[in-house]
């Protein structure tokens, strides 16, 4: 009996979830009273594991209920928690309202402990000592765990729960539903975690984001070191398996990686930001050196790796890709592609219908584009309308520095000084504009930093310069950002895990069709704002829009209707006067994420359809700034729940009920995600300039 015991209060001890269960844990063996009454508990689930019937995989519902109904426990739920858990015994949370927050929390630390590096990027330092797996068994584990979960969240009576945490419990459960749907498609994307887009050839972002302060900080930090040759491997073994199952990636997806491996500078990325922070610590001179020696010493094991996986790209992975850039091609390929959609946009998309949309919404961005150019007196078509604007000095050949200059006072003096007109009570936190010079995004953003394309800088026309400002900075992504932090969102969706994009759709979701829906609705607010004045600065916002329908013609077209590469290039540079090589690196993202660039202007159309909606319902009540307060307030959902979110909202406007409108308190704090972060900036900021980070960004 003693036996068993300790395995359930040495549990609680070395795995603590949280540090509240481990006060409870360290208290409770005094409570004698409470203890026998456990015991007996205890042993009726130390006998459900003998049998096999009560362990992490697998739980014996009649035991639980046999259980609950000797009075064991305050209810079922409660019960089967134990029965999984025995480190639960701990607590005994009686309100339902603080389990269901308990599920939460315990879901994001989860998360964390599945996506160290991930964690680490958020501030989260829990797991800095371990890398992700990326083992096949990782992926079933993480499929039983996320099951689990949803079993837990199944058990609670919604009844009980408050009106935010009911919904809250349909948020969290559609999220883990779609992990689960996911698991049947673990053998796609998520074998080949390469490509030129995210991922290890970007460089890791885990070195500057670690916590460097205590000695166990910096012996976690080597830890993680010496895991990343292992990491690699295993990255190997997943794509020989591609291969082997012929679902490699297409080679526009990998062409770049090799040579971004060999131009990967190793000691950079991996021992500079240790360097750097070791150099500030008050540690004994010897334990500095020892602490020094030690990376030193692992280096040599990474760059090998490092090495190997290039090999294998070069030879084995590149001979083996597949050879049509759409995903239709590989076994089940539609229904793999429509699962990418139903992940980006949250319901059931038809690749016809997001085709069809595109068609049409490309022939009426397009006459608003003929109107402008008429304005301008312009007679012919689009593609020699922008011959004609390249012509046109003011918008070309600009240095990388004017191009900043210019971003910046586009957002310090156009934008934010008429923010006011459509939001409440904002007050600014700031952002960095960083250039990067690659093939990829023109724009992104991550955690503060505006990111811009600055690769060929006298080839990027200056008239969509303000749509791109809008939808990554204010009132796009990053404001969308400092609004989810500041209101009290589960933790677990405040800071979606944007990036591991190959992995989709065995992934959690991200809620792209919100995020990215909200940036292009953003992009539109600038003509509310007033910020397109001239003729040229109209026409920018139309070609950025128009490119964003282009992309639903384009990614259904790639992956679901045999289109090649080229016909999707010449598609795309009929309505772009994007350097053709930015056009081919846009595709060969298409290629690579299937489903993602669809999301933008998806999420777009239906923010809006909820505004008409509630400007219809309301008339005159209607204020914008309330609206665009409850889109913003609710955080990262699929869109299904913000429509319900707006629906509630006009309901208690016609009702008079103030309750759902409260809250409308100053929403930025001035403290952006990144100053959480406790690397010194001016060392993120050099890392920043000469590389480029996109782990975890979104991108435009
Ligand atoms: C996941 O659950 C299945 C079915 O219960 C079980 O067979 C398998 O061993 C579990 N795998 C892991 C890694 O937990
Ligand atoms: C930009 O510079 C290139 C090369 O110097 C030149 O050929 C081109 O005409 C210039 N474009 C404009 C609009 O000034
Ligand atoms: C925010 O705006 C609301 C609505 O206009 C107002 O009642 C409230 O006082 C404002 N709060 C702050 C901190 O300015």
């Amino acid at each position: 009996m003693s036996g068993q015991l300790a395995d359930v209060w040495p549990g609680c001890i070395q795995r603590p979830r949280s540090s509240r269960s481990v006060t409870l844990c360290l208290v409770l063996p005094l409570l004698a009273v409470q203890l026998v009454l456990l015991i007996s508990v205890h042993l009726d689930i130390a006998e459900a594991h003998k049998k096999g019937s009560c362990t992490n995989t697998h739980r014996d519902d009649a035991l639980c209920d046999r259980l609950a109904r000797q009075g064991q426990c305050d209810t079922k739920e409660w019960m089967l928690d134990n029965c999984e858990r025995s480190c639960e015994l701990c607590s005994r949370d009686k309100d339902d309202n603080a389990r269901f927050r308990r599920i939460l929390d315990e879901f994001y630390d989860y998360k964390s402990q599945e996506f160290p590096e991930y964690a680490t990027y958020v501030g989260k330092h829990d797991y800095d000592d371990v890398l992700e797996s990326f083992k096949m068994d990782a992926f079933d584990r993480r499929k039983n765990e996320t099951e689990r979960f949803l079993h837990r969240l199944k058990n609670l009576d919604p009844n009980k729960l408050s009106r935010i945490n009911k919904r809250e419990r349909r948020i969290v459960m559609s999220c883990l539903h779609a992990f689960v749907d996911g698991y049947k498609w673990r053998e796609y994307g998520a074998l080949n975690s390469i490509n030129f887009l995210e991922g290890l050839a970007n460089g890791p972002q885990w070195p500057i984001y670690s916590r460097l302060e205590s000695e166990k900080d910096f012996e976690r930090y080597l830890k993680r070191l010496a895991a990343v040759p292992d990491q690699i491997n295993d990255q190997i073994t997943l794509m020989k398996r591609a291969i082997k199952l012929k679902r490699s990636s297409h080679l526009v997806s990998v062409s770049r990686v090799p040579s971004m491996l060999k131009d990967l500078d190793v000691d950079m990325f991996f021992l500079v930001p240790f360097q750097h922070a070791l150099t500030r610590q008050g540690f004994s001179p010897h334990t500095k050196l020892q602490m020094w020696d030690k990376a030193r010493s692992l280096m040599p094991y990474v760059s090998q790796a490092l090495n190997r996986l290039k090999q294998f790209m070069d030879k084995d992975y590149f001979d083996a890709t597949r050879e049509q850039p759409g995903v239709h091609s590989l076994p089940q390929g539609k229904q793999y592609y429509e699962a990418c959609l139903k992940w980006y946009l949250g319901y059931d998309a038809k690749a016809e219908d997001v085709f069809s949309l595109g068609v049409s919404e490309v022939n009426r961005i397009e006459k608003l584009i003929k109107e402008v150019m008429m304005s301008v007196g312009f007679n012919g078509d689009l593609k020699t309308f922008f011959k004609h604007i390249e012509t046109i000095p003011k918008f070309y050949n600009h240095s990388k520095e004017q191009i900043l200059q210019n971003y910046r006072t586009m957002l310090d003096n156009q934008i934010i000084p008429k923010l006011a007109t459509l939001f409440y009570n904002v007050s600014i936190a700031p952002i960095t504009v960083i250039s990067v010079e690659r093939d990829g995004p023109w724009g992104s953003y991550g955690s503060g930093r505006f990111y811009v394309n600055l690769k060929e800088p006298e080839k990027r026309s200056t008239f969509t310069m303000m749509p791109l400002t809008l939808h990554e900075a204010y009132p796009g992504h990053h404001f969308q950002d400092l609004y989810s932090q500041h209101f009290d969102i589960p933790m677990y969706r405040a800071q979606p895990m944007n990036g591991r994009l190959y992995s989709v759709p065995f992934h959690f979701p991200v809620y792209s069709a919100y995020s990215e829906g909200w940036a292009l609705y953003s992009e539109y607010l600038g003509h509310e704002l007033g910020l397109y004045q001239d003729p040229y600065e109209l026409f920018g916002r139309y070609v950025s829009e128009i490119f964003r329908a282009c992309r639903l013609v384009v990614d259904t077209g790639i992956h679901a209707f045999g289109w090649s590469r080229e016909q999707a290039i010449d598609f795309l540079n009929g309505y772009s006067d994007f350097p053709l090589s930015q056009i081919a690196a846009e595709v060969d993202r298409y290629i690579t994420a299937p489903g993602q660039a669809c999301a933008y202007k998806v999420g777009e159309i239906k923010i809006k359809n909820m505004r008409q909606k509630a400007e219809k319902a309301l008339a005159s009540m209607f204020d914008v700034k309330e609206f665009h307060h409850q889109i913003l307030k609710i955080g990262y959902v699929p869109l299904d729940i913000l429509e319900e979110v707006i629906e509630e909202w006009v309901q208690s406007k016609l009702k008079n009920d103030p309750s759902v409108t409260a809250d409308y308190d100053d929403i930025t704090t001035g403290e952006s995600l990144a100053s959480k972060h406790v690397t010194s900036n001016s060392l993120l900021l050099l890392l920043c300039i000469t590389h480029w980070f996109v782990n975890y960004i979104t991108f435009r």
